[in-house]
């Protein structure tokens, strides 16, 4: 095998090295190796997937120096602004290239709308096309998720929270801005070792500090020591930007070319796509096949062996397509594809959620006294101008704002105090298996009805976020979130194709009726908001749904039109359950009926933290990696 090293400098001139030079080289400082045919014939541990979790798995996997590992991409390295910029957060939604984008299944809930799926596709994955923001769920989402194992599990609070520390390197704001914005934070919930960094921009929108004092006039909205306290209620939060140059910090930066010191055991290949797991006749992994990102057949295909153990880190569209694709998924549907049964494991696909976006309701303000206001990066040339030339003289300015850095995470009780446990009561006496689809397997089933025990208490909980509204500090405000859908969708293989065809996708959107008591009460709570506390001064104008619609139905019906069933924060289709609940991964995150398989992706998450996902994620991974290292 040959290993060229070339220096980061060089790299970074290169961009993307595919047609360069000789097979391999060294990025700082894992192996880039760029053809199926120069790797290794086995590794310790095989990664699928260099994205979020993948990477930061792989990292602490190597670092001893003595494991080796192999991570394999079908995304390539991407640095170009789209990727690192932070100045408006979602630069890297500019460049198609950097994405999956897949079509959903029609959604009826939706009025038969189709929804673009899509997720990071590059070395780094999602976390090197997100939207900077960072925070992380409240004590209830972990305590729930361990919960499901009806014992004492290593996956609450507690036991997490060491691996929120690890996962990141907390940066606090300056002490003026701190005060200026009145901006609580406590570093005692953070770290300060890990490569991956949580940092603030130097300047915040004026308007932001009216946003947050008026959401505290209602009543029941605390404001927690620190967005890490594990506590809802309205919080400035940190993003993930690397403070020194003001740039995207994110999985690759972090656990791959920010390494400290070259490491010979770990190995990257990338641009190429994995299509199964291989097992031998008693079920235990032996390694993993793929091919070339682009090829149609199988005809080039090429396999590694795994010594230890496949960690599949594909995320949550991908690995359920990966897995299911290897034969380990629902029988019948392996069987209308024609894939070979390892084991039968129904919950493979299924539980599929994600954060509803575009629900709550749009305010224009249109007596609106500051300025400037993040319209005036899109309305103002004047005012950009000058924020390049601040941003490119300093690194200071308003390009140091990626997309927000404040918010409201509230409960059911704040939202809805009227309603919320009727809401509760209806959705906890539905029958489970009434909104999941026709012949759903029982465990599936009993999934369901343990989270909807949950869910339904987390309902009536203080201590459960489940409307998120994130200020963006404009004169128009109105990112509304749902943080605990009830609805549940699915990601498959498609039958026809299932190696090279996208997975398929179907959000099952407003499918439970619930979501869409939650989702009235969210409009309602918005108007509260904008035209009951001190925010009426600034003249609110109801934008959508618009004053005139007001009955539930009528809200109902308007949410159908303009939600959208993603805020690209998917997981759920490996849920770390038990598997007579439906369950994919145990505690350990080994796959159920099989050996020397593991997810360590945002897929395992059972149901959705208060929170985005990217965070936990870290923190999982971060925690998987221990768990893989002791048993090896
Ligand atoms: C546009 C966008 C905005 C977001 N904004 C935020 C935010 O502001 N805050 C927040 O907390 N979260 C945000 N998220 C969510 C967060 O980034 C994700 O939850 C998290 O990064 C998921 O990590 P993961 O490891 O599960 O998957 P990923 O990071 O997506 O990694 C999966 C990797 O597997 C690779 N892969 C897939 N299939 C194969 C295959 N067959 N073979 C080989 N490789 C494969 C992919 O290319 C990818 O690199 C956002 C996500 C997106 C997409
Ligand atoms: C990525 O781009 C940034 C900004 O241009 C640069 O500072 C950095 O060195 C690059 N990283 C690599 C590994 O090339
Ligand atoms: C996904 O594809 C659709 C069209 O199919 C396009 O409109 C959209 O911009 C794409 N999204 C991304 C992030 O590339
Ligand atoms: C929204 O408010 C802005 C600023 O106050 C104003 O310029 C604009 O005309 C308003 N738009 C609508 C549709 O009300
Ligand atoms: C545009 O921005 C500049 C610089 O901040 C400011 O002086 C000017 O008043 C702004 N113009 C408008 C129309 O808001
Ligand atoms: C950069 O910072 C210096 C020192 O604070 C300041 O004098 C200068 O005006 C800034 N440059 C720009 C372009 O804002």
């Amino acid at each position: 095998m040959v290993v060229l090293k070339v220096s980061v400098a060089l790299c970074g001139l290169l961009g993307v090295t595919q047609a360069f030079g000789p097979a391999a080289r060294s990025i700082v400082h894992s192996t880039l190796v760029e053809r199926g045919g120069d790797l290794m014939p086995e590794y310790d541990y095989v990664i699928v997937g260099g994205g979020t979790a993948g990477l930061t798995v792989a990292d602490r996997l190597t670092e001893n120096g003595k494991n080796s590992v192999l991570v394999i991409e079908v995304g390539t390295f991407q640095n170009g602004t789209a990727v690192t910029t932070v100045g408006m957060g979602f630069f890297g939604i500019t460049d198609p290239t950097l994405f999956f984008n897949y079509s959903s299944a029609p959604q009826p809930g939706l009025n038969g709308r189709r929804i673009d799926v899509i997720a990071g596709q590059i070395l780094g994955g999602s976390s090197g096309v997100n939207g900077f923001q960072v925070h992380r769920g409240q004590k209830e989402d972990y305590d729930r998720w361990a919960s499901y194992f009806g014992r004492k599990t290593s996956w609450g609070w507690d036991d997490v929270l060491p691996y929120f520390k690890k996962a990141w390197h907390f940066h606090p704001p300056s002490k003026a801005l701190a005060k200026q914005h009145d901006i609580k934070y406590d570093d005692k919930y953070w770290g300060k070792t890990s490569n991956i960094h949580a940092s603030w921009p130097t300047f915040l929108w004026p308007s932001l500090k009216s946003m947050m004092s008026s959401i505290g006039e209602i009543a029941g909205v605390t404001y927690p020591p620190d967005s890490g306290a594990g506590l809802p209620g309205a919080f400035w939060y940190p993003h993930s930007a690397d403070p020194g140059p003001v740039l995207r910090s994110f999985a690759r930066t972090g656990h791959w070319d920010g390494i400290e010191a070259a490491r010979k055991n770990y190995h990257t290949l990338t641009g190429h796509r994995v299509l199964k797991v291989t097992f031998d006749k008693k079920g235990k992994a032996i390694g993993a096949s793929y091919v070339p990102t682009g090829a149609t057949s199988l005809a080039s295909a090429r396999s590694v062996k795994a010594k230890k153990e496949v960690i599949v880190a594909a995320g949550t569209l991908n690995t359920p397509k990966i897995l299911q694709a290897s034969g380990v998924g629902p029988k019948k549907l392996l069987r209308d594809a024609g894939i070979d049964v390892v084991v039968d494991l129904p919950g493979v696909g299924s539980n599929f959620q994600d954060h509803p976006f575009q629900v709550g309701a749009f305010f224009n303000f249109t007596n609106f006294p500051f300025h400037p206001d993040v319209n005036d990066f899109f309305e103002n040339s004047t005012f950009l101008a000058e924020a390049q030339a601040e941003f490119e003289a300093n690194r200071t300015g308003a390009l140091t704002i990626a997309s927000g850095n404040c918010g409201a995470f509230l409960p059911m009780g704040v939202i809805a105090p009227d309603t919320f446990k009727d809401i509760a009561r209806r959705y906890e006496a539905q029958d489970p298996a009434a909104h999941l689809p026709a012949g759903t397997d029982k465990t599936v089933i009993a999934g369901y009805q343990a989270q909807k025990k949950a869910l339904a208490a987390a309902i009536r909980s203080k201590g459960s976020a489940f409307y998120n509204f994130f200020f963006r500090g404009g004169y128009s405000e109105g990112a509304i979130v749902y943080l605990h859908p009830l609805s549940r969708g699915s990601v498959n293989i498609n039958t026809a194709d299932p190696y090279f065809s996208p997975p398929v996708v179907d959000y099952r959107a407003l499918s439970n009726p619930s979501d869409g008591d939650i989702l009235v009460e969210f409009v309602r709570f918005t108007r509260r908001y904008f035209q009951q506390t001190s925010l009426k001064k600034f003249n609110p104008v109801e934008l959508s749904p618009g004053a005139h619609i007001t009955s539930p139905a009528d809200i109902i019906a308007d949410v159908r039109n303009r939600m959208i069933p993603s805020t690209f924060h998917p997981v759920g289709t490996a849920a770390m359950m038990p598997r007579e609940l439906g369950g994919v991964v145990d505690e350990n995150l080994l796959v159920y009926g099989v050996k020397g398989v593991s997810v360590v992706d945002a897929s395992i998450m059972p149901d959705l933290p208060g929170a985005y996902t990217q965070q936990t994620t870290y923190a999982f991974a971060e925690k998987a990696a221990d768990i893989i290292k002791s048993r090896s």
